[in-house]
């Protein structure tokens, strides 16, 4: 295991009508707030009208910046920018799943800084500042609500990329299972297989010796194979829903990938293919998964895909190779069963972008940790998912 350090500073409301703890975690932040939304859900749920409520009963002003869609533009965070200088805005409130969120802290980080928030996430500038922000989370999936990234798309520059600073973190969270009822099934599975793929992003690692880590990674893989079927079937499934929500926040919130190298080459393609697509980032990456697997099983790293093979699906091969090999096939059979497509073909994508998506990802520079892919390899693993 690494040296690390850790400090999550989120405070956590966790279970049925937590919501009542907003109006005290905001007054501790701010008066003027700017809620942060996407494309209505909110409103079709009631929980509009529960947060104009709460803003009323504690003195809050706020003004809105409605319709971040998934995968937000940079241009909801420029917009969000300029009303916090116009209204001299204290919090940033997110309500909604990742794209909210990442949004409401874009913008946090914007509203202290003299350029543009696009600075941030080509690396012309480092966050150092932001204005609190804070979450309801309706969606269970990118743990955006307890961490300090944020991923952003330029339709102009064709780019989704992420940034990372302290000063991200949510100062609070609430996380009500009961809100995310109402998640379609295409989402719930989409969300499923993105904190599945994070935690994979972590447990796949040449660092040795980080046993601890491995086995919360295995017991949050084996949360989501359980409970994700059953949020499909059963979406008012408290149960299920909530171990989903919390195994989201813990899956990236630093527990997994403290003290370990980590790999986000399944990421980093997905975030590459989302930029030029538009698609649901955890839909792409459930496609991708099962490939990348494939792709860089070789002597060195069947031990671990074995130990992946045998601890979370229960595959009693003693054949290293072909434990990985088995466990591949039950990843790629699970999202299947989660009603998701199986070949990037088949949501849109063109065979002739690929190799775009493959050079521009790669950079000329090489991506993973668990095993380092260069331009070819990236290429290689696009034409597999590509005829799934
Ligand atoms: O926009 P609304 O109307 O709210 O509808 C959303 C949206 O259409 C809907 N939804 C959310 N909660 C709902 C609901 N519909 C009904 N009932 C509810 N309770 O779901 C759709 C998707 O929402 P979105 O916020 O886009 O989903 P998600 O949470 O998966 O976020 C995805 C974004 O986060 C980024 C992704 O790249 C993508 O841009 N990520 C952020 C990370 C982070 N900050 O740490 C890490 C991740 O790896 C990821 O890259
Ligand atoms: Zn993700």
């Amino acid at each position: 295991m690494l040296n690390f350090d850790m400090h999550i500073p989120t405070r956590i409301h966790f279970g049925r009508g937590k919501i009542e703890e907003l109006g005290s975690e905001m007054r501790n932040w701010g008066r003027k707030v700017l809620l942060v939304y996407g494309g209505g859900s909110i409103k079709r749920s009631g929980l509009y009208d529960q947060l104009i409520q709460i803003f009323q009963d504690n003195g809050i002003t706020h003004v809105e910046l409605a319709g971040v869609q998934p995968n937000p533009r940079i241009s909801s965070v420029r917009q969000g920018v300029d009303l916090c200088r116009q209204h001299e805005i204290e919090l940033v409130l997110a309500v909604g799943g990742g794209s909210s969120i990442d949004c409401a802290k874009a913008i946090a980080a914007g509203a202290c800084y003299n350029g543009d928030a696009w600075d941030f996430f080509i690396r012309q500038a480092r966050i150092t500042h932001a204005l609190p922000v804070g979450t309801v989370l309706t969606l269970a999936a990118t743990g955006s609500e307890m961490n300090p990234y944020a991923v952003i798309s330029n339709d102009e520059t064709k780019q989704k990329l992420g940034t990372g600073s302290s000063a991200l973190f949510p100062r609070f969270s609430i996380l009500d299972p009961e809100y995310s009822f109402s998640v379609p099934p295409e989402q719930t599975a989409a969300g499923t297989a993105d904190i599945m793929s994070h935690v994979f992003e972590q447990y796949f690692s040449p660092t040795e010796g980080s046993y601890v880590q491995d086995r919360l990674a295995e017991a949050m893989l084996r949360t989501c194979i359980h409970y994700g079927p059953i949020a499909l079937e059963q979406p008012n499934n408290y149960e299920a829903r909530a171990n989903l929500m919390w195994t989201g926040s813990l899956a990236l919130n630093g527990l997994l990938g403290s003290g370990k190298l980590t790999d986000w080459a399944t990421h980093d393609i997905e975030h590459q293919i989302s930029a030029l697509y538009d698609v649901t980032h955890g839909l792409g990456l459930a496609i991708l998964t099962p490939h990348w697997m494939n792709y860089v099983l070789d002597e060195k790293t069947a031990p671990r895909l074995a130990e992946y093979a045998r601890n979370v699906w229960a595959i009693s091969e003693s054949d290293d190779i072909k434990a990985a090999r088995a466990g591949i096939a039950r990843t790629a059979e699970f999202f299947k069963s989660l009603r998701m497509a199986s070949s990037l073909k088949e949501i849109g994508l063109e065979e002739k972008s690929l190799e775009t998506i493959a050079r521009q990802v790669t950079n000329g520079e090489t991506l993973g940790a668990f095993k380092k892919l260069d331009c070819k390899d990236v290429l290689n693993i696009l034409l597999a998912a590509y005829e799934g």
